[in-house]
């Protein structure tokens, strides 16, 4: 990653549009086929076939992890419950009462689409109700800190700050990114920030693309990561946890959501 983020022009900005759209219009695709009985494998095909048959590149797939850690083998990841993100699909069947997070990404002419939703799974307990509402609300909190020459840890301290009110954690490790012709670029993007502290001083200038996605634990925001596959992110206490993801990008009018979805839950929706 660079230390300046790249800044994209009006022919860049329309590119990063277009591969949004596409990434939303699958997530639209996929919801109906998120369902108690479905297994994780199966949603990941089903993403890893629309985006084919569409001429497009599952992000995903094969991409590079941390060092030591084996190529990513699937298009998706699904992330359950205790599973906080990444995820790898396969033969877990999703039950009524789970909460699952899907995130996808597509590269759409060299360019990167990124957003998750979690969905309820049929009935879920009130408290797996209210984590994930909280979540949502978190993220559209954080969209709406932001403005064309902020800081990137408006985002932040704003989504901190409202989390901790309702009593949950907010993970650390796993941040939003920028985004582009790359798929992690600058500006890291936390979605905690600490009075006093120096980080995320960076300024959000207008061209700037990047995501936001919030994180939120019931229990305390370690995790760990699964030994036997590289990949997988915990919760250190098994305790549940939600995640949200939208594409922005800053305007001199403010944050542009790339991702929005038709069918899917909106700004103020309530689960
Ligand atoms: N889509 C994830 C994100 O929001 C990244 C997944 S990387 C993978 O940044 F390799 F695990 F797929
Ligand atoms: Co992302
Ligand atoms: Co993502």
């Amino acid at each position: 990653m660079g230390r300046q983020p790249p800044i994209y022009n009006a022919e860049e900005r329309e590119q990063l549009r277009a591969a949004c759209r596409f990434n939303a219009q699958m997530m639209d695709f996929i919801r109906p086929h998120i369902v108690p009985g479905v297994t994780t494998g199966q949603i990941d095909q089903m993403v890893y076939e629309y985006t084919l048959d569409h001429g497009h590149i599952p992000a995903c797939l094969h991409y590079s992890g941390p060092p030591g850690a084996p190529p990513y083998p699937k298009s998706t990841c699904i992330s359950v419950n205790d599973i906080v993100c990444h995820g790898i699909p396969g033969d877990r069947v999703l039950q009524e009462g789970d909460i699952a997070n899907v995130d996808m990404t597509t590269i759409v002419d060299g360019w990167h689409g990124d957003q998750s939703e979690t969905f309820l799974l049929g009935e879920v307990s009130p408290e797996a109700k209210r984590l994930v509402q909280t979540t949502f609300d978190a993220m559209w909190l954080g969209i709406h800190a932001i403005r064309p020459y902020g800081k990137i840890r408006d985002i932040g301290s704003a989504i901190y700050a409202f989390a901790r009110e309702r009593g949950y954690e907010v993970v650390r490790e796993f941040q939003g990114h920028g985004v582009g012709r790359s798929f992690h670029q600058e500006p890291g993007v936390p979605h905690f920030w600490f009075r006093g502290t120096k980080a995320g001083a960076q300024v959000v200038r207008p061209g700037v693309c990047f995501t936001i996605e919030p994180m939120l634990n019931q229990g305390t925001w370690r995790t760990r990561i699964d030994k036997f596959d590289g990949w997988t992110v915990r919760t250190a206490d098994g305790k549940l946890s939600a995640q949200f993801e939208h594409q922005i990008l800053m305007t001199d009018e403010g944050p542009e959501v790339l991702t929005l979805t038709q069918n899917g839950p909106q700004e103020g929706h309530q689960f």
